[in-house]
């Protein structure tokens, strides 16, 4: 059996995902975003590796029920519906919308993971219910691969952090995992620091958010199993 984790999607080439199992990891803040819109009652969230890519793909789409929503600088982007705040992905805003989202690092992480089989959406609001997905597709398949967004090309580390607890609960009690040396200094770095509100509270992410006065998003993301849901990324949608 064997974990892989990437800490950014960008030493991925075409072909690494095809048919593996895949989680997505960008903690602050589209994969928890994504979970909470789902959460909600979104009927679907469409990833946008850019801005002009979701306007594209909305012009797309029936234009009853569709709501663009995204971020640049962490500021909701000029147009749009609705920024990347989980805050604002309440049953109200969302439920029974499909959502076409771009940010700057978490959506382009998403579409990055196409091909796996599945892509799960994960991050600490869904935790409890991701491990255990992760582990049965590990048990099932032997093989499991964790991309986190991380940060303008860079390590995030609230994006590892997450990645090393979930690599120490999907791989307990099973001997024999091998893990790649980038999923062995997650789980190293699971165990140096205290839990979520650590991870994430010191972060550059959380430094740009605060700037932005979105530390209650930051507040938002590091609370641990909010929701039940794993979003599945399939045919270009996350339902
Ligand atoms: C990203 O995709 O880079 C993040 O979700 C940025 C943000 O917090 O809005």
């Amino acid at each position: 059996m064997k974990i892989d984790v990437h800490f950014t999607p960008f030493g991925l080439v075409a072909g690494d995902l095809a048919g593996r199992g895949v989680v997505v990891i960008d903690v602050l803040r589209a994969t928890t975003t994504v979970i909470t819109a789902v959460a909600n009652g979104a009927k679907a969230v469409i990833p946008a590796a850019t801005s002009e890519e979701a306007v594209r793909l909305a012009s797309n789409l029936e234009k009853d029920g569709v709501l663009l929503a995204g971020e640049r600088k962490s500021l909701k982007i000029e147009g749009f519906a609705l920024g990347n705040s989980p805050r604002e992905m309440t049953a109200a805003a969302v439920a029974g919308k499909t959502i076409v989202l771009a940010t700057t690092n978490g959506t382009p992480a998403l579409v990055a993971a196409q091909g796996g089989d599945p892509v799960l959406v994960g991050a600490p609001a869904n935790f409890k219910a991701l491990a255990e997905r992760a582990r049965a597709i590990l048990a099932e398949r032997g093989d499991l691969v964790i991309v986190c967004a991380g940060r303008e090309k860079q390590f995030a580390i609230e994006d590892a952090y997450t990645a090393g607890r979930l690599v120490k609960a999907v791989k307990r009690g099973l001997k024999k995992v091998a893990l790649n040396d980038a999923a062995r200094a997650a789980v190293a770095l699971a165990g140096e620091l205290a839990g979520w509100p650590e991870a994430l509270e010191q972060s550059e992410a959380a430094r740009q958010l605060a700037e932005a006065d979105l530390s209650a998003d930051v507040a938002f993301a590091a609370r641990v199993d909010r929701f039940t849901v794993v979003p599945t990324y399939a045919d270009r949608r996350i339902t």
